[in-house]
């Protein structure tokens, strides 16, 4: 009897060391999407993972990936990310010669311990119909409140190719905790989807309160190098359809120690990028605005500096942040050229940050303080028409409106 209850202990024991063996596996977390090259071709998938190697194995999705022959296995770079928590393995791997709007199955991990497969396509090659979505500042002090925004709209709107994030994704840019939030709240979305990130101020803040580069925004999204190499990964543009896309880096305060000459830099670089763009919709990100909606809020030097570049290249629209209110602006600085100028959009907030002070301006066409749910955008884009619609979190319609173009090469459209 004795014997017997010792071999039964000795296999309860057998089950909980497995047990233990099975919770201790490493697994891939915080799966990413990015473009850090062309998106008809390459797309970049990063992840973290306490192991040794890091490994992708991918194939077109109608190809039954889990067959092995129909399958490629690419092997990642490996980075140790050192953050206020401490230690944390990264890896990053683009995958690239994918054939343009095709949907590829992938999964990340070891070798050994993988992730579930998850799917992603790339761009086609022509101009398509494109929408794609856009969210304001994310800052919470939960980010459950911005995966809900960033699933909701998912849920929705299931064809969005890609997601803007117009920055201060996280309230202390420096702070691994939160970028953790960050990303484990956004998984089934970002894992599936490319991220389009904007650094906003907060990315630049450590948790003593002081200025650093924004480094955990540019170590974990891996994103083009064609902006100015002073900025790499935070200042760059690309190409989706009919769609040109720039994005700025607006920190010249808080980064002016580390990069002094940061607003002529992108002011040189902004001017060649758009004179480069064949595209019919120039589309510029911004996070602080150069029109502002609250009190002391004035950009006069982003708006001097940039405006006449923005005329010059015809850009349609601008999406900014930093106030977490939605407001169009009317069409501002034509010139009478045909171009009837640039509609400013301050697109709100997706996480859980509020301000009661910003004020319809006059050049607003609509305005929203989104202080009761958290909001987000669809931007659809074809080749003569660029339609947006800004929607609450539970799917109630802020606004609605286009742009027309008739003759896209010429430049000339107008406004409904
Ligand atoms: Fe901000």
């Amino acid at each position: 009897m004795k014997k017997r209850y010792l071999s039964w202990l000795g296999g309860i024991l057998w089950l909980l060391g497995w047990s233990c063996v099975a919770l201790a596996a490493p697994a891939p977390e915080q799966i990413v999407l990015t473009w850090s090259e062309e998106p008809a071709t390459t797309q970049t998938i990063s992840w973290k993972m306490d192991t040794g190697a890091g490994l992708v194995q991918y194939g077109e999705a109608a190809a039954r990936p889990a067959v092995a022959g129909a399958l490629r296995t690419i092997t990642a770079q490996a980075a140790v990310l050192a953050t206020n928590l401490g230690e944390v393995k990264q890896f990053s791997a683009t995958l690239r010669q994918l054939r343009p709007g095709v949907r590829y199955a992938y999964r990340v991990g070891d070798g050994i311990n993988w992730s579930t497969w998850r799917t992603f396509r790339t761009a086609p090659y022509q101009s398509a119909k494109l929408k794609f979505l856009v969210f304001g500042d994310s800052q919470s002090l939960n980010y459950q409140v911005w995966g809900h925004t960033l699933q909701k709209a998912f849920q929705a709107n299931p064809d969005a190719a890609f997601m803007v994030n117009m920055g201060d994704l996280v309230d202390v840019g420096q702070d691994y905790g939160q970028w953790k939030g960050w990303l484990e709240a956004g998984q089934g979305v970002i894992d599936s989807i490319p991220v389009v990130p904007v650094v906003g101020n907060h990315e630049t803040y450590t948790p003593n309160r002081i200025y650093s580069r924004p480094q955990l925004f540019t170590s974990q999204l891996s994103l083009p190098g064609n902006g100015p190499a002073e900025l790499r990964g935070q200042v760059y543009s690309l190409e989706y359809g009919d769609v040109h896309v720039a994005v700025l880096d607006s920190q010249m305060g808080e980064e002016r120690a580390f990069v002094p000459y940061s607003l002529f830099l992108q002011q040189e670089w902004l001017k060649k990028d758009l004179a480069h763009s064949r595209k019919p919709w120039n589309i510029v990100l911004t996070h602080r605005p150069f029109y502002g909606n609250r009190k002391g809020g004035d950009a006069a030097f982003l708006r001097n500096a940039f405006v006449p570049i923005l005329q010059e290249a015809k850009v349609d629209v601008v999406f900014t942040a930093h106030e977490h209110v939605y407001a169009r602006s009317v069409p501002l600085d034509g010139k009478g050229n045909g171009f009837p100028g640039t509609i400013h959009v301050a697109t709100g907030r997706s996480g859980t940050k509020t301000y009661p002070d910003p004020v319809r301006q006059v050049w607003n066409e609509n305005f929203y303080n989104s202080l009761d749910e958290p909001n987000y955008l669809t931007v659809e884009v074809g080749h003569t028409m660029l339609l947006v619609k800004a929607f609450k979190a539970s799917g109630a319609l802020l606004d609605m409106w286009s742009l027309h173009k008739l003759r896209p090469a010429a430049g000339s459209y107008s406004v409904f």
